[in-house]
């Protein structure tokens, strides 16, 4: 088994495993999930509750995952275990389960998006909300959504099976910088819509004080944050333990981090300007997939020319996006099996591919299952992995959290910090999110 893990790949730079790790970070959660999760919590408090939760607990948590999987330069399986024993085995399950989990499910919703691609391309789009829900109906069901997940797995498991290097490093080295000039420029495009002001006032001015008290602005707020950090699953354990001994952890957390937080933020400044120019505000929030495959091709469709090239690129932004995070969702069990098994990768992509196929189906024919398996998976999973992650680095093996600080050579103020938020300040705070989030679950 060690033999195995000793001849781990590595990433060829320090940028490669940033573009790697915000690749797996960046994703339809920024697009999709930032602006209807920010819209039920009337904008303003929700960023603010978003951008807090970031700064105070995730990225502890990033460091304290980044640390494990360096530290064990093992899988998420056994990293746990190698650092702490048997007893650990379980938090090795809990990572290898998650991503099972969100990758059953992310893969249809990268099937929607090619879709909506193909039709703005091809066909035009929805110039009304009664056209949209025709629309939607057409793109989440029958054969295409069945054929949208299998391509998308199929796609994501071609890159996996070439490696990290030549896989994952190379396509997301190729894709995350035609994804930020793509962004930035749909952000420049909408201050030109008429709604824009409007739109930028909801997202960062509208401030309710009261939302900061609703369960469900928390409960929101605290899944988004995990989510688009791929934080509390084993991503980073994983992208971590490809990592040479000299890379500063804390820094490059901070780096994936603030690229992350960032996209999220500029795809609000394009998805709020489109929502309130085409008074679209309530079809944003009414359902998870409301604001990607319902507002936005509506406001654009009713926008001629000009609105269907906007799709186009938005449409294609959102699947690069989306590769880049479901390459990392795989890895994750991949390496898991290659450690434990001393399966070839191959082997172990294709075997993963066809369960993932399976286990997607039911979310692909039933948009109530997608939802429940994304508020589980994607949702209380992470943030309770993010629990223990912290609680295991700061609490079970300090020590090796040390030595890795130390290895980072972030000086003794850095380390101070982080050693003291990893203990006293992220779990009782991720136990207060986890608590308030499964009392929202089993409310809603
Ligand atoms: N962070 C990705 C997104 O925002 O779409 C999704 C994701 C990838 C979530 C990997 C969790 C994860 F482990």
């Amino acid at each position: 088994m060690d033999s195995k893990i000793s001849q781990r790949e590595q990433w060829t730079s320090k940028l490669g495993f940033i573009l790697a790790a915000a690749g797996s970070a960046v994703g339809l959660g920024n697009l999709w999930g930032f602006a209807y999760r920010a819209s039920q919590g009337g904008g303003a408090a929700f960023v603010l509750l978003y951008v807090l939760i970031v700064l105070i607990v995730c990225l502890p948590v990033f460091v304290a995952e980044m640390a494990l999987g360096r530290n064990a330069m093992a899988s998420t399986l056994l990293a746990p275990v190698k650092l702490a024993g048997k007893n650990w085995y379980p938090l090795g399950i809990l990572f290898f389960i998650a991503p099972l989990g969100i990758a059953s499910y992310y893969s249809v919703i990268m099937g929607w998006t090619a879709d909506t691609l193909f039709h703005s391309l091809f066909f035009g789009l929805p110039k009304n909300l009664t056209e949209a829900e025709t629309f939607f109906g057409s793109i989440s069901s029958g054969s295409s959504v069945l054929l949208g997940h299998l391509l998308s797995l199929v796609l994501t498991a071609i890159i996996v099976s070439s490696g990290i290097k030549k896989g994952i490093e190379k396509v997301t080295r190729y894709f995350m910088p035609i994804l930020f000039i793509i962004i930035v420029i749909l952000a420049i495009w909408a201050t030109s819509l008429s709604g824009a002001w409007e739109g930028y006032k909801t997202f960062l001015l509208k401030f309710d004080f009261n939302e900061l008290r609703n369960p469900q602005t928390i409960r929101n707020a605290f899944t988004q944050a995990f989510f688009s950090l791929s934080l509390g699953i084993g991503i980073m354990v994983t992208y971590a333990s490809y990592l040479n001994k000299k890379s500063n952890l804390p820094k490059l957390s901070v780096g994936v981090a603030s690229l992350d937080t960032l996209v999220g933020l500029m795809a609000g400044f394009i998805t709020f300007p489109i929502v309130l120019t085409f008074g679209l505000s309530d079809a944003i929030s009414e359902s998870t997939v409301g604001a990607l495959f319902i507002s936005i091709p509506t406001g654009l469709g009713s926008y001629g020319a000009a609105g269907r090239i906007v799709a186009v690129a938005f449409f294609a932004l959102a699947y690069i996006a989306a590769i880049t995070s479901s390459v990392s969702l795989l890895e994750v069990p991949v390496s898991s099996l290659m450690d434990k098994f001393g399966f070839k990768r191959e082997k172990s992509v294709w075997l993963i591919t066809l369960f993932l196929f399976l286990a997607g189906i039911p979310s692909a024919l039933n948009l109530n299952i997608l939802g429940t398996v994304d508020s589980i998976f994607g949702g209380v999973l992470l943030i309770f992995g993010g629990f223990l992650v912290t609680f295991f680095m700061g609490w079970v093996v300090p020590g090796k959290f040390n030595e890795e600080l130390n290895d980072s050579k972030v000086g003794i103020k850095t380390t101070r910090y982080l050693k003291f938020m990893t203990r006293w300040i992220a779990p009782p705070i991720i136990g207060f999110g986890l608590f308030i989030s499964v009392f929202d679950l089993m409310k809603s």
